[in-house]
């Protein structure tokens, strides 16, 4: 894979994307654009000195066929969306207009300018309440929220492409990412709010919900390997840390990292469209590409806690 190859990453001012471009630049790619219109760029991202940025909307389309027609993009990461999802029942045509009208203009571009290959990064939303755990690749589509119907959708499409048009397309299912940087999300609220107040915490939904995490750079480092290898064509992949933990048991652990003993009551009714158990097989991306996670719960805390820390963020 030649180095200098040109790359897109749309949404690279969030919290993943910010990572891959990192890891690309890393691995020594660094002919690096990326695109992100701001709407949930991360509070805490940084740029990356071997990276450009452009202000763009992946719903403009126009836009997009000159930036690609200039460009000539090798590779396209597309990571660009409406991440939110209580957002996206709350503004539902902010959630099309980037999750589903975004990505077919990104597929439809991809495959116009010849795009050697593109990730996607779907959610482990789409499967909705589990009919079993862990929910592997086969576990049955059903998505509660409307973010997990534009991500299916998307993936749908990818997946449509490469059969039509022998667009090389790959999705990467992710579970829950956490780590520095992060600006959102239940891990990165809790430590917030324990830092801030370190004797109570109220906590959303029963804390028997079920998570499975995974550390930013395992999940950056599974792009990675389905980027390089040639077999992850065509093909979806759960990407999760593989352990099952209670909202309970993080809060727990997060409070041991601290070193604090606060009350804890719980409110126990979560937002509409929330899972009981999201938790993943990663057997098929092991066995097929070889990967790994790396960073257990208990390391990624401390490493993203030590992180927050330095950046005086608790
Ligand atoms: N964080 C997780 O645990 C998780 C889990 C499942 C899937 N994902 C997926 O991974 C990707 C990255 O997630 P994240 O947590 O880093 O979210 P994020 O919000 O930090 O990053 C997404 C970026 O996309 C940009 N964006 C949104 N709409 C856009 C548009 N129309 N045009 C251009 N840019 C746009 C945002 O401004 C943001 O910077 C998303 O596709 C998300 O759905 C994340």
């Amino acid at each position: 894979m030649n180095k200098k190859s040109r790359i897109l990453v749309t949404g690279g001012c969030g919290f993943i994307p910010s990572h891959l471009i990192d890891k690309l630049v890393e691995e020594g790619f660094n002919n690096i654009l990326s695109i992100d219109n701001l709407m949930g760029a991360n509070a805490n991202f940084s740029k990356n000195e071997h990276c450009e940025y452009q202000y763009a909307d992946i719903a403009n389309y126009k836009f997009l066929d000159t930036l690609f027609e200039e460009e000539k993009f090798d590779y396209v990461f597309h990571l660009a969306a409406n991440a939110n999802v209580p957002y996206s029942s709350k503004f539902p045509e902010v959630d099309f207009s980037s999750n589903a009208l975004g990505t077919f203009n990104i597929l439809n571009l991809c495959v116009k300018y010849n795009v050697k290959k593109i990730l996607f990064a779907s959610t482990a939303a789409i499967y909705g309440e589990p009919a079993y755990t862990p929910m592997d690749e086969k576990h049955e589509l059903l998505p509660r929220s409307n973010y997990g119907v534009t991500k299916l959708y998307g993936e749908k499409l990818g997946l449509a492409y490469e059969k039509t048009y022998d667009l090389d397309f790959t999705g990467i299912r992710i579970f829950n990412t956490y780590g520095p940087r992060q600006s959102r999300y239940v891990l990165y609220d809790l430590i917030r709010k324990l830092s801030a107040n370190n004797k109570q915490l109220e906590v959303l939904g029963t804390g028997e919900q079920i998570r499975d995490y995974s550390y930013i750079s395992d999940t950056v480092n599974a792009f990675f390997m389905a980027f390089t290898n040639p077999k992850s064509r065509g093909k979806i992949y759960n990407v999760s840390g593989g352990k099952q933990t209670s909202i309970k048991e993080l809060v727990a652990k997060i409070c041991e990292e601290l070193n604090i003993d606060p009350e804890i009551s719980y409110t126990n009714q979560s937002w509409k469209g929330d899972i009981s158990n999201m938790t993943g097989s990663i057997d098929f991306i092991k066995q097929d590409l070889g990967f790994e996670p790396k960073i257990d719960l208990k390391k990624g805390l401390k490493l993203s806690i030590e992180w927050f820390k330095h950046n005086n963020l608790i």
